[in-house]
Formats: structure tokens, sequence, C-alpha cells
């Protein structure tokens, strides 16, 4: 038990880190909490124009849901560290985006970090949330519509391709559809702006906070 608090906890903060403001500083950019959505994510990184940044932001992102997955996937069953744990270390690394104790706990949506945690526990499943992600986004051109049904599809694939009944994957099912659930909560306000109209367009420019 220890050791799985001590894995949540590094979890946890590699997810805090958040890039679209580090990359930001980086590049010279402005606080991307200060312009768009004031969300700190790759989608509103792209509200400046620079494309860089925003991929940048989007890799980063990704790649630290990616790693904490990853790293007990590959070193956990040696230290006893099975699907449960596993399970809570994809919602500790998203978590860690969301309530980031490097922002005061002021984080972004999570769609880049849900996305690297689903790579890492399935590349397959990982590409079909993309495209779904994809295909809402060219249609419509909302990134927040887009990661809304495409977190409603991911517990969906993920319980078809693993097989519904397989328990070793009730756990992560159970993780993937909460991080789903977190998900469409942080996208709350991106609900109402599409529901009256309001949200901002792929490619859209800055404006003021929303
Ligand atoms: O990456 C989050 C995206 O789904 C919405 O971002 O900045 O339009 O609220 P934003």
């Amino acid at each position: 038990l220890p050791l799985l608090l001590l894995v949540l906890a590094a979890a946890y903060l590699v997810g805090s880190v958040p890039f679209a403001v580090v990359v930001s500083r980086l590049m010279g950019l402005q606080d991307p909490r200060s312009y768009g959505s004031g969300n700190p994510g790759a989608t509103n990184v792209l509200r400046t124009g620079n494309k860089l940044a925003a991929a940048l932001t989007l890799v980063g992102d990704a790649a630290k849901g990616w790693l904490a997955v990853w790293a007990v996937e590959t070193w956990g069953p040696a230290h006893g560290l099975g699907s449960v744990a596993l399970a809570l270390t994809a919602l500790a690394v998203f978590l860690g985006h969301l309530y980031p104790v490097f922002l005061r706990f002021k984080g972004g949506k999570g769609v880049a970090t849900a996305l690297g945690v689903l790579l890492a526990i399935q590349p397959w499943l990982a590409l079909a949330t993309a495209l779904t992600w994809l295909v809402v986004a060219v249609c419509f051109r909302y990134s927040s519509l887009a990661a809304l049904v495409a977190a409603l599809f991911a517990p969906v694939y993920y319980l078809f391709g693993s097989g519904i009944v397989w328990y070793a994957a009730r756990p992560v099912a159970a993780a993937i559809a909460v991080i789903g659930l977190l998900l469409i909560w942080r996208h709350r306000g991106n609900i109402s702006r599409l529901m009256d109209g309001t949200e901002g367009r792929i490619g859209g420019k800055k404006k003021d906070p929303q």
C-alpha cells in the first residue's frame, strides 16, 4: 500500500505539470489563462495562432498521461500493482491535470491527458477515440464538442474491445468512465456556450476570457 500511495502521488504531480502554461512561457506567449476560454489547454493555446505551441501543449499533456500509466503497466506487476493500481494511476494523473498543485488547483479540461492515458492502456482505444474526436472536429469545428462525443464513446470502445465480462478489465473500464464523466463536467461552460451558439470554433482568434 505505501508503494501505491507513492505511485499515485507521483502520478498526480506529473499530471499537475501544465504544459499550456509551461510551453507558452518558454515560447514567450501570453499566459493561456488570460485569453480565449481561459483554459490552460492546447485548444486555447491555438487561439494565439501559434500552431507549434498548441501542438507542443497537446503532446506534453498527452505524454504525461501516457507516462504515468505506462510506468505502472511496465513496473507495477513485479511489485504487486495490478489493474486496480493501474486504474487509480490513470485517475491520479488525470486529476493532476484538472486540479494541478502548481496552478492553485485550477487546471485544464483533460482532453489531451485522457488521450495519453488511453494510449498507454490500449493504442487502438486511443486511436478510435482520437478518430472520433477528429470526425466531430472536422464536421463541426468545435474542439469541445469533439471532446464530449469522444469521452462518451471511449468507455464503450473499451468495453467492446476488451470484453465486457473480462474481470481484470473492470477497474480500468471504471477509470475510463470516471475520466469521461469528469471531462464532461469540466466542459460545462463549453456545453452552455454550445447550446446558446457562442462557443468559439477551432481556429478562431482570441477574445476576452469567457
Ligand atoms: O481542450 C479542451 C477543449 O475541449 C475545449 O477547450 O479552450 O475551447 O474551452 P476550450
